[in-house]
């Protein structure tokens, strides 16, 4: 399967997710370095906010010169405010614009945005025509199966986003009401992807090879987008290549995962400027970083209770330098088991 938004070619066929508060510039670029990923999108962003030129909004809409290609999505409540982030989107530089359908957290659908526009699909028809006729880059849109389970109407709300000029759509299996739990269904991903001429790309729980393959077999989208599978392991991506083209699976060791971790940490050092933000968001990354690491939580324990960047610091590296002892002679790189979704509830669907 190919991915070709337009006349941009995803390549590989696997997009890193939309995330709140992680997809920055900082974790896209590691995403970037570790490799297999062929397009990044920014965490949701505000139209309204970026009208209104508010910096905290301006700086989730920072992006590396080198990459590309990138998609910025947006949110929002009325037609015109979308309209003019659209633009403003398209005028930043980014390669793709991307509504955002999808989010179920109260902030956004108290505004009529996100998964709640599902459920007004007068509404959305009427974002949809704006942000198209604002723009002249590829548009997108992200989706839910549908607001709950009596209404999975993803195949008509992404069949009026293709007839209205969406170039791609993507679509979380989960409905509004599933928040991040739910039993996992891809059948309405099926249904989109036969309804749909344009690109599908599918979502939810993609976590290694093996979920990757058994979307892609059951769903027959043009590709797949992964979010909490590549905070917990980045190299997901390059997992899912391989495996896509046959070939065998990388294998990471512990002083790799060390290094990523601590070049993480540089990274966001340089951009945030203070040990408190720094701090706060090593903690929040690092948590999820780490699950499935033998002794994880050891070395969660030890960065949450550090007080300055230096002390944690000194927690990756004893932890990393003293694992191979640890595990004795045969330790094995680290593969990630399976995690259950349920397990790794995100801050943002409160
Ligand atoms: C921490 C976090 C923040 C999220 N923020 C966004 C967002 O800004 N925009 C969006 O469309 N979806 C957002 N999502 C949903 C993800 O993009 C994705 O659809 C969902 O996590 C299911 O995919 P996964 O199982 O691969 O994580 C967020 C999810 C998480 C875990």
């Amino acid at each position: 399967m190919s991915l070709v938004i337009r006349d941009i070619a995803i390549e590989p066929n696997l997009v890193l997710a939309p995330m709140e508060g992680v997809t920055d510039v900082i974790f896209r670029r590691l995403v970037r370095r570790i490799g297999g990923c062929g397009l990044t999108v920014t965490e949701f962003i505000a139209a309204e906010g970026l009208k209104r030129n508010v910096k905290k909004v301006l700086e989730m809409a920072e992006f590396d010169p080198d990459e590309s290609p990138l998609s910025i999505q947006i949110y929002g409540r009325t037609p015109a405010s979308m309209a003019e982030g659209a633009k403003i989107v398209q005028d930043l530089g980014a390669d793709i614009v991307d509504l955002n359908m999808g989010c179920p957290s109260k902030k956004v659908c108290a505004h009529s945005g996100g998964s709640a526009l599902m459920k007004e699909p007068e509404l959305a028809r009427d974002i949809v025509r704006a942000m198209r006729a604002a723009v002249d880059i590829p548009f997108t849109v992200k989706m839910r199966s549908g607001w709950d389970h009596d209404h999975k109407n993803a195949p008509e709300i992404a069949y009026m986003c293709q007839e209205e000029g969406a170039e791609m759509v993507a679509v979380h299996w989960r409905t509004r009401t599933d928040k991040y739990g739910g039993v996992r269904e891809l059948d309405t991903l099926r249904a989109v992807v036969d309804k749909l001429s344009i690109p599908v790309v599918a979502n939810g729980d993609i976590v290694d090879a093996a979920s990757a393959l058994d979307t892609m077999a059951q769903t027959g989208a043009a590709g797949l987008m992964i979010g909490r599978g590549a905070i917990r392991n980045p190299w997901v991506f390059r997992e899912i290549e391989a495996a896509m083209k046959g070939e065998p699976i990388p294998e990471i060791d512990f002083l790799e995962r060390k290094r990523v971790l601590l070049g993480y940490l540089e990274d966001i050092r340089d951009r945030f400027h203070s040990e408190k933000g720094t701090l706060g968001r090593f903690k929040k990354i690092s948590g999820y970083f780490t699950k499935g690491v033998p002794y994880g939580s050891e070395l969660r324990q030890g960065i949450f209770h550090s007080q300055e960047i230096g002390e944690a610091i000194d927690v990756v590296e004893s932890f990393f330098d003293g694992l191979p002892d640890r595990l004795g002679p045969r330790h094995a790189p680290f593969v990630p088991e399976t995690f259950k979704a349920d397990s790794f509830q995100p801050q943002v669907a409160k």
